[in-house]
């Protein structure tokens, strides 16, 4: 099968090549859009990631050129208008499931650097700046935090948060009490969350109903002096709140691998130019603010899952499974 490869960056090179028996794979960085469908000319099937935009314009050019199937090589699939591609009779699949610890792993590495603010220990000394002043964290141990969605990233980032020895609790309305009970944590109602958590994690997916779970009002809600994590997806959080919460100090700091603009800035090098957005420009001063380019899922063993599953989903394609994602879970039918 010949498969044009969007936004692709050299890990995804190695990885889909190691991975590759057999199919024609041609990589390019642009990122899919209605002008760059048309380069997907004479492939049979496109490979996206999280920023492509796969809305109806993108969709039907594909289809007019001869796509049929789009592989998404990434769980979540907020970036894709799954009933246009429905209508026009394109197979869609993802990687449901690559390394959940990956992106729970990260998770915390963030959540470790701001609360013992490494981001800012590290460029201190680096300058020969050996002061302590200004650096004081606080204990995990014992702290109560609030996990929003409980599935594969979610249960892994509980199974840490145990190891610190936190108090967990959990609001996530796929999650049985039972489900809750084998694995140590405590279900709550998302009012309880906001407002007894000392750190939230976000770790649901991004849809309609999702979009700005964490907005102001939500924000006024936690603890003064809360943590929010976010390597989910940028748009769960209302940015103009955050940004206030931040500024008036309500919020006590956010630990971000996502943003609600991210499509046009992460991924490149855009260090020698003029940054346009300025909310993004705001987040990056705070001090009690850090943020990764949409990496968690960076590691060896992920990349490599993730051409694996993403190369077995077009074999299956080729053979004739015709796949769909439903909009509701994502799951294949
Ligand atoms: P999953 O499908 O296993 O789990 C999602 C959980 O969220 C489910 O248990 C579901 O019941 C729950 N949920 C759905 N709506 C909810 C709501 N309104 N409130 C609370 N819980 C809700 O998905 P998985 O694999 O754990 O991934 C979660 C998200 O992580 C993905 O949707 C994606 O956006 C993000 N992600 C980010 C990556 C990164 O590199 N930063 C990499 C991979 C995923």
């Amino acid at each position: 099968m010949k498969i044009l490869i969007y936004d692709a960056r050299d890990y995804d090179r190695e990885s889909f090549e190691r991975a590759n028996v057999g199919h024609q794979l041609v990589f390019t960085p642009k990122k899919l859009s209605a002008e760059t469908a048309k380069d997907a000319e004479g492939f049979d099937g496109v490979c996206i990631f999280v920023n492509d935009q796969a809305q109806f314009p993108a969709l039907n050019v594909l289809k007019q050129i001869g796509v049929n199937w789009i592989g998404l090589r990434c769980a979540g699939f907020n970036q894709i208008d799954l009933s246009a591609a429905k209508n026009l009779g394109l197979s869609v699949s993802r990687v449901p499931e690559y390394s959940p610890e990956a992106v729970a792993e990260h998770a915390f590495a963030l959540l470790l650097s701001l609360n013992r603010q490494i981001h800012r220990a590290h460029s201190r000394v680096r300058e020969g700046n050996f002061s302590l002043e200004g650096l004081v964290g606080f204990n995990l141990h014992k702290k109560t935090i609030g996990v929003i969605g409980a599935g594969k990233i979610g249960k892994a980032f509980c199974r840490i948060a145990q190891g610190f020895g936190m108090v967990i609790q959990v609001f996530d309305p796929g999650l049985t009490p039972q489900s809750a009970k084998e694995i140590n944590v405590k279900l709550c109602d998302l009012l309880t969350l906001f407002k007894s958590s000392d750190i939230i994690s976000l770790h649901l997916p991004l849809n309609e109903q999702t979009k700005h779970i964490i907005n102001k009002e939500a924000l006024d809600m936690m603890k003064r002096g809360a943590f929010l994590v976010n390597t989910s997806r940028g748009a769960l959080v209302d940015t103009s709140s955050l940004i206030l919460a931040l500024k008036s100090g309500h919020l006590g700091g956010a630990a971000l691998d996502v943003y609600e603009e991210e499509g046009p800035v992460f991924f490149d090098d855009h260090s020698a130019e003029i940054l346009q957005d300025d909310q993004l420009a705001r987040l990056l001063m705070f001090p009690n603010v850090i943020l990764t380019s949409h990496q968690a899922f960076l590691t060896h063993e992920a990349l490599d899952e993730i051409a694996l599953v993403t190369l077995s989903n077009a074999e299956r394609f080729e053979k004739g499974e015709w796949t769909h994602l439903t909009a509701k879970q994502g799951k294949l039918v």
